[in-house]
């Protein structure tokens, strides 16, 4: 399976205007009372742990590799991945030195990551109520993990709160329009309580992101958008990759596997080559915070 690398023009974006960037992929579902996207999303995202691990985690290694250069790891450092999947990327960091946990609120990815990623330690948990005492990372991570919090402002101020003096976050979410068609596609398929759904806070919003990381107590915010190819062998491959995530469970438990991989093959069509390879774009929009003692210190960081 090819994967992809990250494109040239990865682009630097701190400060571009809300709204003037390529459209929401997912923002957090804001339903009132308590948060039960760790339940809700732990169930979904359990369906099929070995497969996201095989077929897909690895396919935005590019986003990890890219993280790891702007917030090197190194022996011991105190990273935290929050929302860490079946842990590739808390084994990359551990292996470079870090002492890291990855936190998921899938039980079955949890599982996997600690039979699999011996470097790292994992546990089960909420993002919204992270189980660690005040500044206990020097680095806490979430990849496309906070837009499944039923409020991602608290998921936001947690990591804030475990984030240590001059530590560092980085929140990443899936930012470009290719994702966005497929979302348009999955979603509809799935109860409207599974997927992350319009309303609240959008990730992909630079300035409001901003605001939330300042107000949590971050001193210096900036982001950056990171874009590579996928490739897949053929559209077979490239369905089975997608079945796994949380969102696509939840439409094939809505709406049956059957309607689910005939609305991915015809969202895949266009996007297969003459040779039957199959290509998909994919954009992260990434938001880097640094507490810093001072502003100062983590002004244009990391
Ligand atoms: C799109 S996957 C990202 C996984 C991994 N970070 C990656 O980049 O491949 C979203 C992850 O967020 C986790 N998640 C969703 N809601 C959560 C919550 N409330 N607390 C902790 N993890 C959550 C899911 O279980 C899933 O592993």
């Amino acid at each position: 399976m090819a994967r992809g690398r990250p494109r040239k023009d990865a682009r630097f974006v701190q400060d571009r205007a809300a709204g003037a960037a390529i459209g929401c992929v997912h923002v957090g579902s804001h339903l009132p009372g308590r948060p039960v996207s760790a339940s809700v999303q732990g169930e979904l995202w359990s369906s099929h742990p070995r497969a996201w691990a095989e077929t897909a985690e690895g396919r935005i290694r590019p986003l990890y590799e890219h993280v790891l250069d702007r917030c090197p790891a190194r022996p011991g450092l105190r990273l935290l991945d929050a929302g860490c999947g079946s842990g590739l990327f808390a084994e990359l960091a551990a292996r470079r030195g870090a002492e890291v946990v990855g936190l998921d609120a899938a039980a079955g990815l949890v599982e996997y990551a600690r039979g699999r990623r011996t470097a790292a330690r994992f546990t089960v948990g909420d993002i919204e109520r992270l189980p660690f005492p005040d500044r206990a990372f020097d680095v806490v991570t979430a990849f496309n993990s906070v837009l499944y919090a039923d409020d991602p402002r608290r998921a936001l101020a947690e990591i804030a709160r475990v984030t240590g003096p001059g530590g560092r976050a980085v929140v990443t979410v899936g930012a470009g329009p290719e994702q966005a068609a497929s979302a348009a596609v999955i979603n509809p398929l799935a109860a409207r309580g599974d997927v992350p759904g319009p309303g609240g806070l959008d990730l992909a919003d630079t300035a409001a992101v901003r605001a939330v990381l300042l107000d949590a107590g971050f001193a210096s915010v900036a982001a950056e958008d990171v874009a590579f190819d996928v490739r897949f062998a053929n559209a077979d491959e490239a369905v089975a990759a997608q079945l796994p995530a949380g969102p696509v469970a939840a439409a094939v438990r809505r709406s049956g596997r059957a309607a689910v991989e005939s609305a991915l093959r015809a969202f895949f069509a266009p996007r297969t080559g003459p040779d039957g390879t199959v290509r998909m774009g994919l954009v992260f929009r990434l938001h880097l915070a640094g507490r810093g003692a001072t502003a100062e210190e983590t002004d244009g960081m990391p």
